[in-house]
């Protein structure tokens, strides 16, 4: 028995912001971000519009797509960093109760960008264990309620958006999910953090007045070990399953910035074709990243059933993973 990663779907809010938009609110320029970055636009969910909202959605084109009862989904993990609220109910729950669910595990995981690999490798493993016949798994992120809009250095660079997939079984060899990575190295905490409002500076008016409760990131040292890692943990993960670079359909990335994309891509010597890049139209959705991804080759029929895709994500944590999966949609 295996776990086989059945379906896709992802939700984008319908309010774009272009980079003009931000040359409105910071000092920058399209040319900067774009050169930069490889960002044109990314999207905002409306004021009443919550992570929960975003999940939701993705989640019922998972389902829908998957062809199954929702009824047999036996957990629900939202990989966040932006959840409807700051410690509890997670976010899985309110997606569990909008979705009609009842009775069943439903929980948050942080691992920022990696968050969506870190919920596959879960959701695997309680499928092979016979413990969940699905697992349905988030990755959501209302980011606009985290970032900075005076912060020129991190404003430009992150988007609102859902991707979820449903995870089930296989006996095929040629439908599994072959192999995940996950890992973290805690002593680079402070390259990607969110400062306030947690139990060490717990929400105050002097929290607020400072932006403590923004996200911060040293952008050009997490450059550095983000193209580093994440190349390093692919070839590993390559090798381990001895699987060349040109066996794989899409590479499909975390859409943090085209510059480290290109630089893990030309490590792997992958073609063009093989690389998936939403990045200039999303931005940076963290947990949300891959999913969308996914979905985004789906819908325009570049994935097709028995593809090979390497997803390879890097995050706040510092958090990272991989993973070799085959396309095993209905
Ligand atoms: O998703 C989780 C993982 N995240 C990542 O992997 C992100 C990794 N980092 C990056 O993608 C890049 O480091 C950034 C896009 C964030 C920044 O690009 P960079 O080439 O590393 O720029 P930098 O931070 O070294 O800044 C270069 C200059 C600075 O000016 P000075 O000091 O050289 O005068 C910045 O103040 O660019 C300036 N700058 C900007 N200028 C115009 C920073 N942000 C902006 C901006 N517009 N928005």
């Amino acid at each position: 028995m295996f776990a086989k990663f059945l379906s896709i779907g992802a939700y984008t809010p319908k309010n774009v912001m272009d980079n003009k938009y931000f040359e409105s609110i910071v000092e920058t320029d399209d040319e900067w971000i774009y050169k930069r970055t490889g960002i044109k636009t990314r999207f905002k969910a409306d004021d009443n519009q919550y992570t929960s909202d975003l999940g939701v959605e993705a989640a019922k084109v998972a389902i829908q797509r998957a062809g199954i009862d929702k009824k047999d989904i036996g957990m629900i993990i939202c990989a966040t960093i932006s959840p409807d609220y700051l410690c509890m109910p997670s976010t899985a729950c309110i997606i569990s109760h909008k979705l009609g669910l009842k009775n069943i595990p439903a929980f948050d995981i942080s691992a920022a960008c990696s968050g969506f690999i870190y919920a596959l490798s879960i959701a695997k493993a309680y499928v092979e264990a016979k413990v969940a016949k699905y697992v349905l798994i988030i990755g959501a992120e209302k980011l606009s309620s985290i970032v900075d809009y005076t912060d020129r250095s991190t404003c430009v660079l992150f988007g609102d958006g859902a991707g979820a997939a449903i995870i089930g079984t296989t006996t095929n060899e040629k439908e599994k999910i072959i192999d995940i990575n996950i890992s973290a190295d805690g002593e680079f905490q402070d390259f990607l953090i969110t400062p306030g409002c947690g139990s060490k500076n717990p929400c105050s008016q002097k929290v607020l007045d400072e932006h403590l409760q923004f996200m911060k990131m040293k952008g050009n040292e997490t450059f550095k070990v983000a193209v580093k890692t994440l190349s390093n943990d692919v070839v590993e993960l390559l090798s381990r399953n001895g699987i060349s670079s040109d066996k794989i359909d899409h590479f499909i990335p975390h859409q943090a910035n085209y510059r480290i994309i290109k630089a893990v891509g030309d490590t792997l010597n992958l073609h063009e074709k093989q690389i998936v890049l939403t990045v200039e139209k999303y931005g940076n959705t963290s947990s949300a990243s891959i999913p969308m991804a996914i979905n985004d080759i789906y819908e325009s029929k570049r994935l097709k059933n028995g593809d090979l895709m390497l997803l390879d994500a890097f995050g706040g944590g510092l958090t990272w993973g991989s993973s070799l999966v085959y396309f095993a949609g209905n």
